[in-house]
């Protein structure tokens, strides 16, 4: 059998998350269903913690393709769009789940993932009367998908922007743990609550077996939200699968020490990469690297790895994505290094 470096959610889940899912098994969720059982109420409360906005309402999901068409639809008026960079999920990777609801994914170049002022200022110029959607929401994601960050001071001036110019903020947190415990990072939750207007927290690439915690902090984004959610399926019945699993997240920081664990397997294996010589695409910083390599030990990689080829460098070299999660066993990477 291979070994995946494919992606950080290959694995089931944290065994804590289990050990609970089995204490609570038989309790009965009579005070409610649809979210409103105990464990969730009790979930919400402990995310409240680190968020210290009253006004923040929370709503748990069961993935991230889901938040994201949830959160645009139910926040722009029909003529509305979304401004992402190339590389952003909602514009690669999810069906067009966002323009099946109807509205325009407006993208940008980006090198690093992240998208710059002057880009949104660019599609606001060019999108300028009735005859053309009129750009609204900025989504941007964090870890992007390039595995890169965003900083406060980066965060702050778009919040700046998007004030100036009618703009909503919008994170996809599906990797935000990996980007909250990077060594690099400067941003914390509470800073998310401030200046974004919704932004979630990703539980299925950080530990749960499923499951997003989308934060809206703009109250004028909040009314109906459950509504919208049952119409397009995404209330879940046994809510409490949700509720217990971001209630085992975020007690004794567990939320925090998983990210931090995927993230110190990723620098060991990009350490051991370096020093044999090679070097990245981007800088390493989260747990998602992309080394470059000849295509030819690539191929001999892949005969007993699993992982992405990401970016053509030249004819000979390309950059695969390795990604390192909570549960990658030592010897994974040790072996990895071995064999390069
Ligand atoms: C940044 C980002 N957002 C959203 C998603 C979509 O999540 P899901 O596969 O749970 O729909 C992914 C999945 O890879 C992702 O990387």
């Amino acid at each position: 059998m291979k070994i995946s470096f494919k992606d950080d959610y290959s694995e089931g889940c944290h065994p804590n998350i289990l050990q609970r899912m089995t204490e609570t098994n038989l309790i009965q969720t009579a005070e409610g269903n649809y979210g409103e059982d105990r464990f969730t109420a009790n979930a919400k409360k402990l995310i409240h913690k680190h968020l210290q906005n009253p006004e923040s309402e929370i709503h748990l999901v069961s993935g991230g393709t889901q938040a994201n068409l949830l959160v645009v639809s139910a926040m722009l008026r029909p003529h509305e769009a979304v401004i992402a960079v190339n590389y952003g999920h909602i514009a690669t990777h999810e069906t067009g789940a966002i323009e099946a609801t109807g509205h325009k994914v407006i993208t940008v170049d980006t090198k690093d993932g992240k998208i710059q002022v002057p880009q949104i200022e660019e599609v606001l110029k060019e999108h300028y009367f009735e005859h053309m959607v009129l750009p609204r929401m900025v989504y941007i994601s964090n870890t992007t998908e390039l595995g890169t960050l965003y900083t406060k001071k980066e965060l702050v001036e778009l919040r700046a922007f998007c004030d100036q110019n009618n703009l909503l903020l919008f994170m996809d947190g599906a990797r935000l743990g990996s980007a909250l415990t990077s060594s690099a990072n400067d941003i914390t939750l509470k800073d998310l609550a401030q200046l974004t207007d919704v932004f979630y927290i990703g539980g299925t690439k950080n530990g749960a077996l499923l499951g997003e915690a989308i934060v809206i902090n703009n109250p004028l984004l909040q009314p109906y939200f459950r509504y919208h959610a049952k119409q397009k399926g995404a209330l879940l019945a046994k809510g409490r699968l949700l509720g217990i699993q971001f209630e085992v997240l975020f007690t004794d920081g567990l939320f925090f020490e998983i990210g931090l664990a995927m993230n110190e397997k990723a620098m060991k294996l990009a350490a051991g990469i370096k020093e044999k010589g090679y070097s990245f695409w981007l800088p390493p910083t989260t747990n998602q690297i992309f080394p470059i390599f000849e295509n030819k030990i690539i191929a001999e990689l892949e005969k007993d790895y699993i992982f992405h080829r990401w970016a053509k460098i030249n004819d000979n070299q390309t950059a695969i994505r390795l990604v390192t999660s909570w549960a990658t066993p030592e010897e994974n990477m040790v072996n990895f290094l071995k064999k390069i």
